[in-house]
Order: C-alpha cells, then sequence, then structure tokens
C-alpha cells in the first residue's frame, strides 16, 4: 500500500498563525502537525508515502523529514498549486501510487489510540473498495457523516447534514483500493470549485465496496482546523505523554516498533536531540530490553 500525505491548504480559519507558516508545520505540543499524520500512515505499515504541500511549504517540510530514510521510510514530496480539492491528491500521487492500493490522510488530522495500529493493518489487509474511519463526535453537523447498517457497510454519507442520521464523523484517513485514481480523474469539480473526497467516496458507496470503521472510545481524533482544535490536540498529547508516561508519534519509536529501524539508529537519532526530552526518551528506549 502506497501513502499520501495531503498537507497543502490554505489554513485560513487559522489566521494569522497561518500568515507565514503552513498549518501542518504548527506545533501540537512538542512536535510538528505533520507528524501526527506520517505517525499514523507507518502504523499503518506504510512506508512509501508521498507528501504533498503547497510550494512554499515544501522546502521546510523537506528539511523536516529528508528523504525518510532515518525512519526506515521512502518519502517523496510534491506540490499543490492551489487548494482544488482533498481528491486532487490522487492526480498529483498517480504516478507514485502506480497500480497499487493507497491510504490518504489530511495533514491536520491527529488521530491517538490504543489498538490503533491493529485496527488500521487489519482495515489494510481486508480492503476492498474503501475503507473510511468514522468516529462519534458531539456536532456531527460540522462534518462529513456516514450512516452504516449492521453488517458495519455504509449506506450513506451527507456532507455537514442539518439534521444527521449518524453522529459518526467521517475522519481524514482513507484507504482505497487500485481504482481510486480512475474514480478521481472522472470526478467533477463541485460548486466551491474543489475535486470533493465525498464524489470519490459516493462513487464506492454505489459499487456497494465501502466500509466504515469506527474508531471507538479509545481512540482520540482531532483536526486540527481551528484555534480550539490545535490548542485542544496540543492539550490532549500534553496529558498522554505526562500522566500516561506514553509519547503520542513519536515517529523514531513507531518505526523501531515497527522494525523500520534497530535500536542503535533510534538511540543515535535520539542522542542528535539529547538537550529535549524528545531526544532522551529516544536514547532511554533505545537501551531498554525488549
Ligand atoms: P481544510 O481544513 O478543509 O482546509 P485548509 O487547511 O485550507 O483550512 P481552512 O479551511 O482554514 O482555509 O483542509 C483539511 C486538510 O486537507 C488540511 O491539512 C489541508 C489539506 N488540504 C489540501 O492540502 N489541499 C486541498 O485542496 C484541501 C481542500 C485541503
Amino acid at each position: 500500500m502506497k501513502g499520501i500525505i495531503l498537507a497543502g491548504g490554505s489554513g485560513t480559519r487559522l489566521s494569522p498563525l497561518t500568515l507565514a507558516v503552513s498549518k501542518q508545520l504548527l506545533p501540537v505540543y512538542d512536535k510538528p502537525m505533520i507528524y501526527y499524520p506520517l505517525s499514523v500512515l507507518m502504523l499503518a505499515g506504510v512506508r512509501d508515502i508521498l507528501l504533498i504541500s503547497t510550494p512554499s511549504a515544501l522546502p521546510v517540510m523537506q528539511r523536516l523529514l529528508g528523504d525518510g530514510s532515518r525512519l526506515g521510510l521512502n518519502l517523496s514530496y510534491a506540490a499543490q498549486r492551489e487548494p482544488r480539492g482533498v481528491a486532487e491528491a490522487f492526480l498529483i500521487g498517480a504516478g507514485h501510487i502506480g497500480h497499487d492500493r493507497s491510504a490518504l490522510v489530511l495533514g491536520d488530522n491527529v488521530f491517538h489510540g490504543s489498538g490503533l495500529s491493529e485496527v488500521l493493518c487489519s482495515s489494510r489487509d481486508s480492503l476492498d473498495g474503501c475503507v473510511l474511519f468514522g468516529r462519534p463526535v458531539p456536532d456531527p453537523e460540522r462534518y462529513g457523516v456516514g450512516e452504516v447498517d449492521s453488517r458495519g457497510r455504509l449506506v450513506s454519507i451527507e456532507e455537514k447534514p442539518t439534521s444527521p442520521r449518524s453522529n459518526n464523523a467521517i475522519t481524514g484517513l482513507y484507504f482505497y483500493d487500485d481504482q481510486v485514481v480512475d474514480i478521481a480523474r472522472h470526478i467533477a469539480p463541485s460548486s466551491r470549485g474543489e475535486l470533493e473526497i465525498t464524489d470519490v467516496n459516493r462513487e464506492y458507496l454505489g459499487q456497494g465496496r465501502v466500509r466504515m470503521v469506527e474508531l471507538g472510545r479509545g481512540c482520540a481524533w482531532f483536526d486540527c482546523g481551528t484555534h480550539d482544535s490545535l490548542l485542544a490536540a496540543g492539550q490532549y498529547v500534553q496529558l498522554v505523554e505526562k500522566y500516561e508516561g506514553e509519547r503520542v508519534a513519536c515517529l523514531e519509536e513507531i518505526a523501531l516498533r515497527m522494525g523500520f529501524i534497530d535500536a542503535e539508529a533510534c538511540y543515535r537519532l535520539g542522542d542528535g536531540m539529547r538537550h529535549s526530552r524528545y531526544g532522551r526518551y529516544l536514547t532511554e528506549i533505545a537501551c531498554a530490553p525488549g
């Protein structure tokens, strides 16, 4: 499976934070926002990843993450000149995807929870058509909402409905089979001039090939699109790291646990950042038995 992180956009709801800096480079507590969606793809076992961002943010993203080899990844980069919609990721990423399956994650989405890696890996392995990930929210009218039947198959998708049929928001993580590029090529821009991911998902829905995996109560999800949600995500990460003694989206640790790098490489990465708690944590886990 190939991965795509879509991390462009204009971030207008976060102005003035985003006037000079890409949203996805802003801090979510102790690391840049882009670490979080990248961690999700890594937890799904995806190592060949295309990062799409604006022409001005790309050089900074590249400075931050490089070619990915230090994390045992293969990272490449492409520009989205204008925010012409989430589904444009498949046109920009067509060459990267080739005839493989793909996982798309939005650059401002933070997921964390116990058993997340197992859920992602089993959804990847059993993929037939498309998998969406739903999360119950108190305000479903702000999101795309999915309604499932008793077998977990999606029966409807509604965009920002005034009277939602369920409280399951469709999150910014999507798994697709090898048809997605073709489907994205055939959808038309919406009235707001964007290639909508909902239109791609509706095409799979018409084929009866959408499964919605519900991320339960044990899984936290934030999209960091507003000042409040950005702060809430940061506070969540701070609390988990402080009181559960666990790191959220620590890329080097995930690379170690997934077997992408060995303990020696993890130690070296930590040693390079030893003046921060993050770096010292890496050297400690690299030396821990098991
Ligand atoms: P949005 O939050 O919908 O858009 P935005 O980031 O431009 O912010 P705002 O609404 O405040 O202006 O985008 C969700 C994610 O998808 C975000 O990480 C940016 C990314 N995105 C793109 O990279 N390109 C696009 O064309 C769109 C629509 C979104």
